[in-house]
């Protein structure tokens, strides 16, 4: 398989009161930080407006990965492109025109990135193939990390690298990776995982995002 990995840890159920340190915690061993950005409509939480969001990003010393779970996401897509983001997550299930807003993300200096839920087929996003730069597979249900990875959306992963092929087009899981569930998503496809609770639920992140890191890296170059 010998596919090259990325680590991007959530900082979902890192401390907010002390968001600087616990990026800088992991930002040397990472490869982007994964911002889970929630306007309590699209999904039944909230995080970050995007003020808050964008002192997040420019205050970082990682580059961003932002996810998207807002509704009606076509017009703050392109500001998060703008202010630096590294990639832009919008849902499929969230936006008016995915083709136009996929453009307007990649033309504003970001990687594009669709997001797909848990119901959502990713056949019915086939035609997006030459818009995106990721698609990325929710493992749970939006909203909350810790939650239980659900290790049936793998047929939809194998299927999402089927459709991929020869690409450059990176394949994210998000929720509930592990050092436990990796392999799985490793295994049906996925090249780029998002670590949450796995990583600063442990005493030392760093290390927790090192050993995920080689386990990954071991088992892709079997
Ligand atoms: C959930 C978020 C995920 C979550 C991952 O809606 O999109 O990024 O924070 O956290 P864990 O790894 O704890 O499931
Ligand atoms: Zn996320």
């Amino acid at each position: 398989m010998s596919r090259e990995i990325r680590i991007t840890p959530s900082i979902l159920n890192a401390d907010f009161s002390r968001l600087n340190e616990e990026i800088d915690r992991i930002a040397a061993v990472s490869d982007l930080l994964h911002l889970d950005v929630m306007d309590d409509v699209f999904v039944p939480n909230f995080t970050f407006d995007f003020e808050a969001a964008s002192k997040i990003i420019k205050e970082s010393s990682l580059p961003v990965d932002a996810h998207l779970m807002v509704a009606n996401v076509d017009s703050i897509a392109v500001q998060y492109a703008e202010i630096g983001c590294t990639s832009v997550t919008i849902h499929a299930e969230a936006t008016a025109n995915i083709p136009q807003t996929l453009r307007n993300i990649r033309a504003a200096g970001s990687r594009s990135s669709l997001g797909i839920k848990p119901n959502t087929s990713i056949d019915d996003y086939a035609d997006c193939l030459e818009l995106v730069d990721m698609f990325l597979i929710m493992t749970v249900e939006p909203g909350f990390g810790g939650q239980k990875f659900m290790e049936n959306m793998m047929d939809k992963v194998r299927r999402t690298r089927e459709l991929i092929g020869d690409r450059d087009i990176w394949l994210q899981v998000d929720g509930g990776v592990s050092m436990q569930t990796i392999e799985i998503a490793l295994e049906a496809g996925a090249d780029t995982f998002v670590v949450g609770s796995a990583v600063f639920s442990a005493s030392d992140p760093a290390q927790m995002v090192v050993d995920i890191r080689e386990f990954a890296t071991g088992k892709s170059s079997l």
